[in-house]
């Protein structure tokens, strides 16, 4: 059906999702469909960006709900192989980004980066499309899929979009469904530490450490949260930076109780004005 929509000239858009849809997968829905004349969407619960520790087996699994969701969307077709299609016996090749990789959310989730370069690259291979949307909630993600696409040729454009938040700031993710209501208001330092950086920043702050410190500071101020990483990064190496000089992002994972949580914020230098910064929350 989508070599049929390609013959036709149709513009393909492509949304890859683990299901569990939110209203942070459909705003990725919404924008394809703007964007384009047929849009695919991917469920498929990919096991090999899950470590052996890690929740592979709890994850919500809702597809009769995600299908309708979907439908409402105007989404033209939705693919969910079921693992021994996507990796049947045998299978033997995997795609890693180096570097990267290893580093923030791939410190904590070793092979967990190269579960997802691998099955995008599958998935970008099966379904062709002109335009894939990923949101920016996942940055590292984006940035190594942006340096996949980059390095080995694929006909594809990566559209980065914004975060969708809950009203009192709670980054929407399919894993907030684990957090008790106790931990769903512990959840929001994340915002609340996110918030000072762009505060501090805001007040002429620029050296890094100090504004590490402050993210350090509002998480310690939550007894349910353990930080896992908080650190300002360059937007385009994701290497530390020692002062905010340039576009960044403020980064953050954190433990709530059992279930791990990232979020950031997008610091992006003002063209005009190389001392000013304009943020995305
Ligand atoms: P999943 O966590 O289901 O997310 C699918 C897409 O939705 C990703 O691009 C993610 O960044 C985006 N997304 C999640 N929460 C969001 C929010 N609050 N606002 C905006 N976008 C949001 O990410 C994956 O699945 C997988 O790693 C995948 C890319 C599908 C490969 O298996």
């Amino acid at each position: 059906m989508v070599c049929q929509a390609r013959t036709e000239n149709h513009v393909i858009g492509f949304v890859p999702t683990m299901g569990a849809l939110h209203a942070g997968h459909l705003a990725l829905v919404k924008r394809s469909r703007q964007d384009c004349s047929r849009v695919v969407t991917s469920i498929f619960l990919n096991p090999k960006q899950f470590g052996p520790g890690e929740d592979l087996a709890k994850y919500p699994r809702t597809l009769e709900a995600d299908a309708d969701k979907l439908a409402g969307a105007n989404v033209d077709i939705l693919f969910h192989p079921d693992a021994t299609e996507m990796y049947p016996p045998g299978f033997a090749t995997y795609v890693h980004v180096q570097g990267l990789s290893e580093r923030l959310e791939g410190r904590t989730r070793p092979g967990h980066f190269q579960g997802v370069t691998t099955v995008v690259l599958k998935l970008l291979e099966i379904v062709q499309p002109h335009y894939a949307y990923f949101g920016r909630k996942d940055a590292q993600q984006v940035k190594l899929i942006e340096r996949m696409v980059t390095d080995l040729n694929l006909n594809t454009e990566v559209v980065v979009c914004p975060i969708v938040r809950e009203a009192d700031g709670l980054a929407l993710s399919s894993r907030n469904v684990y957090l008790s209501s106790g931990e769903r208001s512990a959840a929001l330092v994340l915002h609340r530490a996110l918030n000072k950086v762009r505060e501090e920043i805001a007040a002429g702050v620029r050296d890094a450490l100090q504004l590490q410190d402050a993210m350090q500071r509002v998480l310690a101020s939550e007894p349910l949260a353990r930080v896992d990483y908080a650190e300002i990064v360059d937007v385009e190496t994701f290497e530390p930076v020692i002062r905010v000089q340039r576009s960044s992002f403020a980064l953050i994972a954190a433990y709530i109780g059992k279930t791990r949580l990232i979020d950031n914020l997008l610091i992006e230098a003002v063209a005009e004005d190389p001392d000013k910064f304009s943020f995305q929350l």
